[in-house]
């Protein structure tokens, strides 16, 4: 099997180009790389390019993909019931969910969605603004397309 190294340098219509950057940065960069164990500097660049490219996908509420995460008081009165209810309002945004009984108190809820990048944002500020929950998180990507064409 090729390495991370030799998969990147065999992709196709690879262009390079030079980027001026501060010293001391480019200092604090390539140590940052050393310790993440990144193969060059050419695949964090792509990795940002991409994150770049993902978030304004999400700006221009673009088709993008995304995950919820919540980890949620299991005895707060009729959360639960809410979450569901909300859910069903988005169900067609929504891929998948589970919900994993974390422990005697607190409940951990993934959802996966997929659809108009406004739409799944109105979904999680819904979910967000619930009283009980003890974590919130949302991990925007997309659906692959944007990075299928800047990736090949
Ligand atoms: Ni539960």
């Amino acid at each position: 099997m090729l390495s991370f190294k030799e998969q990147f340098e065999l992709m196709p219509n690879l262009k390079r180009f030079s980027v001026a950057v501060p010293e001391k940065l480019l200092e604090k960069f390539d140590s940052y790389i050393q310790k993440e164990g990144y193969p060059n500097r050419s695949k964090v660049i792509v990795d940002l390019i991409n994150k770049t490219l993902i978030r304004d996908s999400w700006h221009k509420k673009e088709e993008v993909a995304g995950t919820i995460v919540l980890v949620f008081d299991h005895h707060k009165h009729n959360l639960s019931r809410k979450l569901t209810e909300i859910q069903h309002d988005f169900y067609e945004i929504i891929i998948s969910s589970q919900h994993i009984h974390f422990s005697h108190d607190s409940c951990m809820e993934i959802i996966i969605v997929k659809g108009q990048a406004d739409k799944i944002l109105t979904l999680a500020s819904k979910i967000r603004r619930e009283k009980g929950i003890f974590h919130f998180e949302i991990v925007m990507t997309g659906t692959g397309d944007i990075l299928h064409q800047t990736n090949h």
